[in-house]
């Protein structure tokens, strides 16, 4: 495993390797990450997973300086997965100059995630560009835990007609139900305990609406209240159209419900999809 941490270095060693796919990350790597990896792997004969804590997608009140950052440990577990390179850049390498150019994904930015973290989806959007025109990958991989994120890169690839195939990566979830992140280590151990709750919310809504309800509205306001019962802040509980995390129309078949909340100083998201048959 070759680890790079000059834009010079990696396009050297991916000059001799350009049949690659790409698995962008933020570090601090848990299972979730680790499944991203295993699917990645089949597809190229390189696969290269890069590390970098974006600034840029951070607002200012933010966790961008206690982000956990743990490189040895990543290193060791891209290192047992069996990835070719890791791209670790600092932050001169990657914004030598400011970032003046900017990616400004389509109003999909400014609602859900992006209406409790402007700028946040700017910034993840540029970051993924210049990233890929980096590495020159032919498919990346995207957990769907980060649904939003996963819809405005796959919109931005298509709009700007770069040659990526964008896959989206499960969710992986601990056997209590909380999906992995990063964030979790944030909890405290009572938290710990409690955070299950926003799955189990999310799958009682997908129950509901595949045993036939439709009144979106009551599903979301009943789920909101119901973690705000058990001591939550919620900032929302969505029922959307998986195709652009509009409200869905009717005979729409193919939903998500998508939810983010605060558990103390910690905020979690989650989604589920709905699928209803044809
Ligand atoms: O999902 C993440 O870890 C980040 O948003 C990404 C895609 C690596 C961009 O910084």
């Amino acid at each position: 495993m070759d680890i790079i941490h000059s834009v010079a270095d990696l396009r050297e060693r991916l000059q001799r390797e350009p049949n690659n796919v790409f698995v962008p990350t933020m570090g601090n790597l848990h299972d979730g990450h680790i499944q991203l990896i295993n699917i990645a792997k089949p597809r190229a004969a390189c696969t290269v997973v890069s590390i970098f804590v974006n600034r840029l997608q951070f607002g200012p009140r933010e966790d961008f300086d206690r982000y956990p950052r743990t490189f040895e440990a990543d290193c060791k577990r891209l290192s047992e997965a069996s990835v070719n390179v890791v791209f670790a850049p600092d932050e001169k390498e990657i914004y030598p100059e400011p970032q003046t150019y900017l990616v400004e994904p389509s109003d999909l930015q400014h609602i859900l995630e992006g209406a409790a973290r402007p700028g946040h989806f700017r910034g993840v959007a540029t970051v993924v560009l210049k990233l890929f025109s980096l590495v020159m990958p032919h498919s990346a991989i995207f957990g769907k835990k980060d649904y939003q994120q996963y819809i405005v890169l796959r919109d931005m690839v298509r709009q700007f007609a770069l040659p990526i195939e964008i896959i989206p990566a499960e969710t992986v979830r601990a056997p209590d139900g909380l999906a992995l992140s990063t964030r979790n280590a944030y909890l405290s151990l009572e938290e710990r305990r409690e955070a299950p709750l926003l799955y189990q919310v999310l799958k009682k809504a997908h129950g509901e609406i595949m045993n036939g309800a439709r009144d979106f509205q009551r599903i979301e306001l009943h789920s909101m209240s119901e973690l705000a019962d058990h001591g939550w802040k919620p900032d929302y509980v969505a029922v959307r159209r998986q195709v652009d995390l509009q409200p869905p129309r009717q005979g729409d078949r193919n939903l998500v419900v998508l939810a983010a909340a605060r558990l103390g100083r910690t905020r979690l998201i989650d989604n589920v999809e709905v699928n209803l048959s044809h």
